[in-house]
């Protein structure tokens, strides 16, 4: 049975995952208001991501005999000021989330529990990967400055990306 000071913190992170899932809907609004519709396909499946990370969290705590616990999740902010300034949020947040994911797996060494680290460790990689991602976005629409076709070639490209359900720890 998983320790209580490991559950709380699961449980914690569960909430985070879940407010990201509605922090990137929110972006996916934002940017389906502005016409730009890849990057709305691009924040509502990232959206998906994040439920699917909350999932694993609540699955793999019921296979640890545990409880998850599913809390208010604070309104996340609806407008931002441009593509760059919503991405450039997105990738701070990523940031913090890399912390928090961190943070668990100190944890999860401080109270020797080895099968929390290997869950943990599928996050770090996926966290690599997330921060990536987001950062070259930020980059590319730093590039484009104020073109507006470099700004119409990336929506095309955003448009591409389909979601792949993440197999859960059950
Ligand atoms: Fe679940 Fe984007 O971290």
């Amino acid at each position: 049975m998983i320790k209580t000071v490991m559950q709380e913190a699961f449980n914690k992170q569960i909430t985070k995952e879940m407010f990201s899932s509605n922090l990137y809907l929110s972006m996916a609004a934002y940017f389906q208001e502005s016409n730009l519709n890849g990057f709305a396909n691009w924040m509502r499946i990232q959206a998906q991501e994040e439920m699917s990370h909350a999932l694993k969290f609540f699955d793999y705590l019921l296979n640890r005999n545990g409880q998850p616990c599913i809390s208010a999740i604070e309104a996340p902010q609806k407008n931002w000021l441009n593509p760059l300034d919503c991405f450039e949020s997105a990738l701070h947040h990523e940031e913090m989330i890399t912390e928090s994911i961190n943070d668990l797996a100190d944890l999860a060494i401080k109270e020797g529990d080895h099968a929390s680290l290997i869950l943990l460790q599928w996050f770090v990689n996926e966290q690599v990967e997330e921060e990536a991602t987001s950062n070259e976005i930020v980059d590319r629409l730093k590039l484009a400055g104020d073109s507006k076709s470099g700004l119409f070639i990336l929506d095309n490209e955003l448009k591409q990306r389909v979601f792949v359900p993440e197999p859960t720890a059950k």
